[in-house]
């Protein structure tokens, strides 16, 4: 629970001790403010200053810290060492979000969720930034400034607009599987504690010998799936914008730690080539019939941050945080990722956001060579700053983090590779086949109330075309659903 600070004399930033916090001093009573009250200066100053810019996608969120508890064996697959044994216990520190909506926005809407793990492990942070979705809207970074400026607002209007979001998913076939997950039963989780989370890219493991395995992760939750209807959510978002961070406060206060079941699929390097799907297409699941996941561990929520802008605010997770036995795969999203990242920290939080106590390992110590900067807390102290030197610093280990990959052909703007049965729709199809008569219409209801929006005809059409594609009564019932609304 909250603290106060020590008792004793209230005193200005610099520890001297203040006289009056009440009345600012002026030349005589009634007179103008006098430049020598640097208390209410400072005071002014620092408030001015207390903002850092929002997350450019993923502003708005919720934290808490916990333990991740390995339940399986892993080793035949990766040497990372925070999943060398069973019953091995690592820090974690998780930050869920919605994707669109700025800071004060409701948390309560039909948006992805976002599912960043931060393990403190011994061999470094390992962060797995994903969403509560399996898949994503594209397969290429390179879309993705132009994908999240049709979620956000307006350049003329200031708004969210129906016409934007509808132009860009008509025109990106590929977002076709995700969009209908999102305009789904799952697409407004009751709250962070009753979804599932997901790694979404596929990653590399690699083992002691050096052998290669792509990875995909799941954590499902063990609160259940509970979601809301678009009304109930519509409610709520109005009555209680903070609905799921108090949810997760409180329900962490409570001692109702909430947790999530880690699970892995994992595919021989040796397959990825023939699959069936491109396995490094984010746009794509793995089917568990193909390969099933796995059960290796135990996620745990169990303490709230103290203070939500130190902790939460200031936390950053990058999908390049690895440690040894798991590396990146060749999907371009996350290839993408890789570079955004660190580059977004820099910016929002700063060159020495690594080193802020939420963020720093905790299970080991940096020793990096990387030295001042904005903030910087003098924490290597007069060690020499450079590598190799005969000091004694620290040196490298001669082993590489992740196995290499072999690539072949010649450099330019390739598109993702197309396996045998990829394209943009089969997986949209499967997934609305497998949803129950109720389900569909739910899910119908909730696309054409928001592409019954879009003013221009030929946008919705395209829209619509792409969703009857992947199933031909999903269009048929959608296209009916639009013109019934549009009267
Ligand atoms: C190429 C595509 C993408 C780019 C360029 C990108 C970029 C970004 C940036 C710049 C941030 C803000 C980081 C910060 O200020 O700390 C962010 C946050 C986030 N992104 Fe992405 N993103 C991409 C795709 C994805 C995907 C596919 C997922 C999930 C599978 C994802 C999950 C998240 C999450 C969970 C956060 C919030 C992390 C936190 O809680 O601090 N992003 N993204």
């Amino acid at each position: 629970m909250t603290e106060q600070i020590t008792a004793g004399p209230l005193t200005t930033e610099a520890g001297a001790p203040v006289a009056d916090n009440q009345n600012s001093e002026t030349a005589g009573v009634g007179g103008p403010v006098l430049i020598q009250d640097q208390l209410l200066i400072e005071k002014l100053a620092h408030f001015n200053r207390e903002r850092i810019p929002e997350r450019v996608v993923h502003a708005r969120g919720a934290g808490a810290y916990g333990t991740f508890t390995v339940t399986a064996d892993v080793t035949p697959w990766t040497r990372a060492k925070f999943l060398s044994g069973i019953g091995k216990q690592t820090e974690v520190f998780l930050r869920f979000s919605t994707v669109a909506g700025n800071l004060g926005a409701a948390d309560a809407v039909r948006d992805p969720r976002g599912f960043a793990v931060k393990f403190y492990t011994e061999e470094g942070n390992y962060d797995l930034v994903g969403n509560n979705t399996p898949v994503f809207f594209i397969k290429d970074a390179i879309k993705f400034p132009d994908f999240i400026h049709t979620q956000k607002r307006d350049p003329y209007t200031g708004s969210q607009e129906a016409d934007n979001v509808w132009d860009f998913w008509g025109l990106s076939p590929e977002s076709t599987h995700q969009v209908t997950w999102l305009f789904g039963d799952r697409g407004i989780p009751a709250s962070y504690r009753h979804m599932d989370g997901f790694g979404s890219h596929t990653f590399q493991w690699t083992n002691e010998a050096g052998e290669v395995f792509w990875v995909k992760y799941h954590f499902k939750t063990d609160q259940g799936i509970k979601n809301l209807t678009q009304a109930e959510a519509n409610k709520l978002a109005g009555e209680d914008p903070d609905s799921h961070q108090r949810d997760l406060r409180e329900a962490i206060e409570r001692g109702e730690y909430p947790s999530w079941t880690v699970q892995v699929q994992i595919m021989p390097a040796e397959e990825a080539a023939t699959y069936r799907f491109n396995p490094f297409d984010l746009t794509k699941v793995w089917p568990h019939a193909d390969y099933p996941p796995i059960e290796i561990g135990k996620l745990e929520l169990n303490r709230n941050p103290e203070n939500i802008f130190a902790e939460v605010e200031q936390s950053i997770f990058s999908p390049h945080h690895f440690v040894p036995g798991i590396g990146p795969s060749p999907d371009k999203m996350l290839q993408g990722r890789l570079f955004a990242y660190g580059d977004a920290h820099r910016y929002r939080v700063g060159i020495n956001a690594d080193h802020l106590p939420v963020n720093r390992p905790r299970a080991t110590e940096a020793r990096s060579h990387g030295r001042d900067g904005f903030m910087y807390d003098g924490r290597h102290g007069g060690a020499k700053n450079y590598e190799p030197n005969s000091f004694g610093g620290p040196a490298q280990t001669d082993r590489a983090m992740w196995q290499s990959t072999s690539v072949s052909g010649v450099t330019g703007n390739h598109p993702a590779p197309v396996h045998a049965e990829d394209d943009d729709f089969v997986q949209a199809g499967n997934l609305y086949r497998l949803m129950s008569e109720e389900e569909k219409e739910r899910l119908i209801e909730n696309l054409a109330g928001f592409i019954a929006k879009v003013s221009r005809e030929e946008i919705a059409q395209r829209a619509i075309e792409n969703f009857r594609r992947a199933d031909e009564d999903y269009g048929k019932r959608l296209d009916a659903a639009v013109q019934a609304l549009r009267g």
